[in-house]
């Protein structure tokens, strides 16, 4: 047979810079609903949080977007609540400790090094998975799970 394709088979999105990519992340924003759940992964200095510095502008929320630390779950204020976590030095108690579940019940979740989520959470999700390519070359896949997950893949698909 020919022409049978993955759906994830589609060439990853490219940024030449930081705005670049804060600018896909400011212009998917506006798909965003309470519920979703967003999945970013690759290695350290991809450019994970810089989306996520977009998706906090996107939603008009001011101040400034940083890898959570001490805080362990950022709440930026916008036109939807956007919470954000990074699951990079957790431990699995540490997650399950994080209150994620109520997060998606206010609004929309972001989640670097995501791929550390438990299994039955990532059943509806957006993944974007970033590769570094050269200084500043980052490429950007998307994959969905689940039904929510295939919208907003739709909509991650259809950005200018
Ligand atoms: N095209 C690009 N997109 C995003 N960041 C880029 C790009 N080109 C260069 N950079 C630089 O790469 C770095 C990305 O840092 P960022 O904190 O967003 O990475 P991260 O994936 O969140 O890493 P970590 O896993 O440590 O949290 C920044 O210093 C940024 O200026
Ligand atoms: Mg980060």
């Amino acid at each position: 047979m020919t022409g049978t394709r993955a759906p994830d088979a589609v060439a990853p999105r490219r940024t030449d810079s930081p705005e670049a990519t804060e600018r896909l992340g400011e212009a998917f924003a506006a798909h965003l609903a309470v519920g979703d759940l967003v999945v970013l992964t690759g290695p350290l200095g991809a450019g994970k949080t810089r989306l996520v510095a977009g998706l906090a502008r996107g939603l008009g929320a001011r101040g400034r977007v940083r890898s959570p630390s001490f805080t362990l779950l950022h709440e930026y204020a916008g036109t939807l609540p956007l919470f954000h976590a990074d699951l990079y030095r957790l431990e699995t108690r540490e997650v399950d400790a994080l209150g994620l579940d109520e997060a998606l019940e206010r609004g929309a979740l972001v989640v670097e090094w995501g791929e550390r989520l438990p299994g039955a959470s990532l059943g509806d999700a957006l993944t974007i998975t970033f590769t570094i390519d050269g200084e500043h070359a980052r490429g950007l896949s998307a994959n969905a799970t689940g039904p929510r997950g295939a919208e907003l893949l739709t909509a991650w698909r259809a950005l200018p």
